[in-house]
């Protein structure tokens, strides 16, 4: 069996950040699984499917293939074997991926994905549901949170360097909108599985969070 560790948190918490580092340190496959949700969205929107297309979402679901590779030391998403790492974080998918990634039929495809890939190797996989739906056995269960005001200060500061043209105020708002689907859709919901512990980020380093949860995996390691 492999050994899991989960890592469930909102967006803009550092959870991409932490889990690269921590997966480069112990040794664990890093698995983004927003980022499988990412593809979905871009798809849908390339071939125009809205979320309440039912029937066109099962289709595009049938003829989606989502690899993740790496290319130097960083993980690249294939999506039908085009490299759509970039693609995937743009504000166009930022802003209706939270539409898809609650859609029944899109979480039944991704979650089997999710499990599959995570037995295969010992992984440290992040998501929103990764301690309650997808590996509620995880071996480590981590909830990483932070405030919403910091998450925005964050994501704002990552989109500029990365050149992205969105107002602090646009980021907040559609970080709230997010926040709001992702915690109350129906299936899956965000929500902190009662077994997991807590981090709270919000005044801490990468390098301190880092550091808090290297600490608890040894531990459970035994290292
Ligand atoms: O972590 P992220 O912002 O890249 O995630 C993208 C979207 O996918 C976000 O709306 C939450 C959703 N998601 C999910 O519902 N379940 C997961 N396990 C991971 C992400």
């Amino acid at each position: 069996m492999s050994f899991i560790v989960a890592i469930d948190g909102p967006a803009g918490c550092g959870k991409g950040t932490i889990t690269k580092i921590l997966a480069s340190k112990l040794n664990l496959v890093n698995i983004d699984t927003g980022a499988m949700y990412r593809c979905v969205a871009l798809e849908a929107l390339r071939k125009n499917v809205l979320e309440s297309d039912i029937e066109g979402l099962k289709k595009l679901l049938e003829s989606i293939d989502i690899k993740i590779a790496e290319k130097d030391n960083k993980p690249q998403y294939i999506l039908n074997e085009e490299d759509v790492t970039e693609a995937i974080r743009s504000p166009e998918v930022d802003s209706v991926v939270a539409k898809y990634a609650a859609v029944k039929i899109v979480r039944d495809k991704l979650t089997p994905m999710q499990r599959k890939i995570g037995n295969e190797k010992d992984s440290i996989m992040e998501g929103r549901d990764i301690g309650t739906v997808v590996f509620p056995n995880a071996d480590v269960k981590i909830f990483l949170d932070c405030s919403l005001e910091e998450r925005a200060r964050r994501r704002y500061k990552q989109n500029l360097e990365k050149g992205i043209n969105e107002s602090y105020e646009e980021v907040l708002d559609g970080m709230i909108k997010r926040h709001k689907l992702e915690t109350e859709r129906e299936i899956a919901p965000f929500v902190k599985a009662e077994d997991s512990i807590l981090v709270d980020s919000t005044h801490m380093s990468i390098e301190e969070v880092v550091n808090e949860i290297e600490k608890i995996i040894r531990r459970k390691r035994n290292d």
